[in-house]
This record gives structure tokens, sequence and C-alpha cells, in this order.
């Protein structure tokens, strides 16, 4: 398929973009949830109309068929990050869920006093507060990678603050003030070597920016643990999966109990089911977990390597247009490639929810706020900032029109 910027080839098969009520819209929230195809509500509606029943339980036809859907869309997500097999896929809500899984689970249960977490100072809150809560728990030491003004976390900040002591190491695969990547596959590799007294801490990778933006294999970046979210990848809202090595699946308690997670239960005590199932207790959300997987397909007919041009071209647009307005300062890199589509900035003496409002208000959409990463922002000086993420449905006419709109913002506020 050919990359040509502009293309609205994809477009006709989302509903959002095709409906009366968006006509004109120029959507650049995707960082914060992407928009779904039809392909995606058919297969929830279909599940919702024609294969309802409780998965996993019933012993009749329509049951077995829900449990077959079920799992075969643990399968497609298995398949999607390259994980060894499906069982090493927990379905959750989103990826803050999966992260307080581990956070819950292995972290309470294996870190002790005196040891150490590290994180980077570009997290979401999603990745902050239960490691904050487990260090405090447990008398542990949160440690904090620095990273420069262009997002770049210089390899000399893993090397000196991941030692021995460090127990787990949580980064964000794509920043999401950022969009840089990180080199989560170097860190691994260094936190396996280095962490843990020389046994190697364990790597957890919150890939909620990721997973939706570019091929991420598990086992090529050495991730133990790696969180991501439905809705932000086409898929539907609540539903999200945790890949988790099965070795420390085996160890880990279970996460919520009740039922379809247990093996045999006594009045004093249970077994738990085999894995998946022990950190999947109560019903859960077949229809999701269906929508999540149809999304997936369609990300693959679209392709990565198309995802990206249109990510990084539409980027270099917009930074490039932005460099002509006066007062308007990109946040990070300054290469559009290191973006992943989002390109987050403020302009001088508005405040970013007027930027918001404004441009809302000429039917553009953007997210402008903290990004749930108060700590980066109070690194970089700043209460809060705009953010302009695209994906590949969108176009270079959208871009030309939110930079048009942009280049208002301080008129319409009364400055020059
Ligand atoms: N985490 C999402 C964002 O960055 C909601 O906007």
């Amino acid at each position: 398929m050919e990359n040509k910027m502009g293309s609205i080839d994809f477009r006709k098969d989302f509903p959002f973009f095709e409906s009366s009520i968006n006509k004109g819209l120029v959507y650049f929230d995707n960082a914060a949830t992407s928009q779904r195809p039809a392909c995606v509500n058919r297969a929830v509606e279909d599940f919702n109309n024609f294969n309802n029943a409780n998965p996993l339980r019933g012993l009749y036809d329509l049951s077995v068929r829900a449990t077959d859907l079920y799992e075969n869309a643990r399968a497609k997500v298995a398949a999607f990050l390259n994980a060894p097999s499906d069982s090493h896929i927990i379905f959750t809500r989103n990826a803050t869920e999966s992260l307080n899984l581990v956070a819950y689970t292995y972290g309470m249960a294996f870190v002790e006093e005196g040891d150490e977490v590290v994180i980077s100072a570009m997290e979401h809150h999603s990745n902050i507060l239960p490691w904050q809560m487990v260090c405090s728990a447990k008398k542990a030491r949160l440690v904090w990678l620095e990273c420069d003004a262009s997002g770049i976390i210089p390899a000399s900040e893993w090397q000196t603050k991941i030692t021995a002591k460090t127990k787990i190491v949580s980064v964000a695969h794509v920043s999401n003030v950022f969009g840089i990547t990180n080199p989560v596959k170097e860190i691994a590799s260094y936190a396996h070597k280095v962490g843990n007294g020389g046994k190697g801490a364990v790597m957890i990778v919150d890939g909620a920016q990721s997973v939706p933006h570019m091929k991420v294999d598990v086992q090529d970046i050495g991730a133990d643990f790696l969180a991501f979210s439905g809705h932000k990848a086409l898929g539907p809202m609540g539903i999200g999966a945790l890949y988790a090595r099965e070795k420390f699946l085996e160890q880990m308690p279970p996460f919520l109990r009740g039922g379809e997670m247990i093996e045999y239960v006594t009045r004093e005590s249970a077994t738990y089911a085999e894995l998946p199932h022990k950190f999947e207790a109560g019903t859960v959300n077949a229809g999701g977990a269906v929508g999540l997987a149809a999304a997936l397909d369609y990300i693959e007919k679209v392709g990565f390597d198309f995802i990206e041009k249109n990510d990084n071209a539409l980027a270099a647009f917009i930074m490039n247009g932005m460099k002509t307005i006066p007062h308007v300062h990109v946040i990070g890199n300054d290469d559009p490639d290191r973006h992943c589509g989002i390109v987050t900035f403020t302009i001088d003496d508005v405040h970013p929810h007027d930027i918001a409002s404004m441009l809302s208000s000429e039917n553009v959409a953007i997210r402008a706020g903290h990004h749930c990463a108060q700590p980066l922002m109070q690194k970089l000086g700043v209460g809060s900032t705009a953010r302009a993420s695209v994906y590949f449905y969108n176009t270079q006419k959208e871009a030309e029109v939110f930079l048009e709109k942009l280049s208002g913002v301080r008129k319409w506020m009364g400055l020059s």
C-alpha cells in the first residue's frame, strides 16, 4: 500500500469520520483515545447479538462458542506481541489496571526494605502511583531516570541508577508527552544483568503509546511485563492486556479473588486456576476482547510501515508549520521521526486550556493539561501544555486546518 499522506482510503472504514455529526472535525487527540473502524464495532455487536454467554463456565454450545471467541482474542494479542504462548496474556481493563496488577502482586510480594524501583521522569501517573504505593509500603526507594529537554534519557542515567539494589525497572516505551521512544531493549538488557544483586531486575514496559504505533515484540525488547490499552489501538474502552513472562505469573499471588480464578475452594483456603485464569477473576469482558482482536487485525491490515510513515510525515508537517507561527514552542525532540505522531507545545502568554478551547470552537480537537505526567511538567517548568496527536487516518489537509487555526490563537486572545 502506498503511503500517500492525505489519503482518505481508511477513513471510509470509520463511522466516526463518515457521520454528519463529526463532519469537518479535525480529531488530533489520538494519544488519548483512537477512533474505531466499523469492523471493531461490528465484532462487539455480533458478540452481543449472537454469541453472548458467560465464557469459561457453561457446558452448552453457546457458552463454548463465547469461550472460543474470548480465547481466540487472547491468541490474537499473544501473536500481535510475539508472546511465546497465549497463557502469557492477561486481559485487564486497560494499561493502568495492568500496571497496578503487577505492582499489587509482584511488587507487594517481592519488593523488600532497602530495594529500589526505577522509573523515568516522563512516566504517566499510572506508572508512578503504583510504585509510590509499593515503595512506601515496603520501605523501598523510588529512583528516577532523568531525561534532557529533547526527551532523551542518556545511557549514563540507567547505567548509574540501575544497581544491585534495583528490584524493578518500569519505563514507558513511548512518552505520551514527548512522543519519544525510549531504548527499553537496552535498559532491559542492563537491568537483567545488573539488577537484584546480579540476578536480574524485572523489566516492565508501559506500552500504552507504543503498541498502536509500532511493531512491539515483547521477546525482542526483553520485557518481563508489558501493559497496553485497547482503546488507543482502535479497540473498545474497558479492555486492555498485560503480557507477562510465565515464570513471574507462576510466582505471583492473584490480584483479585473470586469466580473462575480457582481450582478448588474449601472453607479455609483455595488453590488457584492455571494461567492465565488465575489473574482473571469474575466475569470477563469477552465482547471487549473480541473487539480488541478485530482492532489488532485491522492494524495489521493497515501495516506498521504505513502507520509509522504517516505518523512521521504528519509530525514533520505540523512541526515545520509551527516554526512559522511566532510564539509557538514544541516540547521535546527537534526530529519529527522521534515523536510517534505526538506534538506537545506551548504558546507564549496563552494558557493551554485556552488553546484547546479556541481550537475546539474551530472544530479542532486536541488535548491540553498535564497529560497525567505532572512530575514531568514540574521538571519542564510548565503547569500544563497543549498536545496534538495523530494516527494513520489523519491527513495533511487536517494538519493544514489545524495550523491555520493555531496561527489565530494569540489574536483570538487579544495578543499580537
Ligand atoms: N493517557 C492518555 C493521554 O495521554 C489518556 O492522553
